[in-house]
């Protein structure tokens, strides 16, 4: 079956530096896919490529059975491919509600913003409300929906991060770390939630992560990179035994 993503020997050079190398890689729909590699590997190039933030030298990035090789980010995030970044930040003034429904697709952008505080959206955007807390009960943030989002701790933020591309209509999610400089309890409970939505709203994930002995429960599929190549492939333990990938680490 054809994975969500197809990644077709993918090149990207900086300067002489192969920092993608003809990487080859499919993405199954509704996966956890997790991409490890030591220090320079390439992991934040291969999705920065994905997301159309970096146009590759060659080679074919297919989302949906569309080749979208190249597209802008704009575009990519159109199509439903989010790197969480592409939002922007969050508006720490609004509600966490709030924060959600300016991430509508369709959103009147700016004069929206404006009727929030109007609470006309209350009326008119009774749809986007009820999926908007949807997302949230999803995050376990519903509690707090009501809160002004810099109230937020930086784990319920990053949380909200994913809630505002999911709002959007992302079916395929980018995160680069979504748990670097995060405590195991969070590691864990984002990680949980990262499970829930994908198997609630049937979304896939690519993520770069570094801590696969944190995540190993949550993970369907890992790539092990190294030096812009991949070096193994398959369930976490499998390669996180591989030599190959030892050796990548090791050497790094
Ligand atoms: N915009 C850029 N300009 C020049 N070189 C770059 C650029 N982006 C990445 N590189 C180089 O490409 C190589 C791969 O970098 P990349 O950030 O993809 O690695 P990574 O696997 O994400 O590493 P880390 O684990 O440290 O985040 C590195 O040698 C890096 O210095
Ligand atoms: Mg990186």
């Amino acid at each position: 079956m054809e994975g969500i993503l197809e990644i077709q020997d993918v090149r990207k050079a900086f300067g002489s530096l192969r920092a993608l190398d003809g990487v080859t890689l499919g993405v199954k729909e509704k996966g956890v896919h997790i991409l490890v590699g030591p220090n320079g590997s390439g992991k934040t190039t291969l999705i920065n490529v994905v997301g159309g933030f970096y146009k590759p030298d060659s080679g074919r990035v297919i989302f949906e059975g569309r080749d979208i090789t190249g597209l802008p980010p704009h575009k990519a995030y159109a199509l439903g491919v989010s790197r969480t970044f592409q939002i922007p930040s969050l508006f720490t003034k609004l509600t966490v509600l709030e924060n959600v429904l300016v991430a509508a697709k369709n959103n009147p952008g700016e004069s929206f913003v404006k009727s929030l505080f109007k609470k006309a959206w209350v009326k008119e955007e009774t749809e986007a409300t009820k999926k908007a807390f949807a997302i949230l009960q999803l995050l376990g943030l519903d509690k707090v929906s009501e809160h002004e989002s810099s109230t937020l701790s930086g784990g319920q933020m990053k949380l909200l991060e994913l809630g505002r591309a999911l709002m959007s209509g992302a079916r395929l999610i980018l995160l680069d770390e979504p748990i670097s400089g995060v405590n195991p309890t969070l590691a864990h409970e984002i990680f949980g939630r990262i499970l829930k939505l994908r198997d609630e709203l049937g979304v896939t994930f690519l993520i770069v992560e570094h801590r696969l002995e944190v995540v190993l429960e949550y993970v369907d599929t890992v790539t092990a990179m190294a030096v812009g190549k991949v070096v193994a492939e398959g369930k976490p333990e499998q390669v996180m035994s591989d030599p190959k990938v030892i050796e990548a680490y090791l050497g790094a």
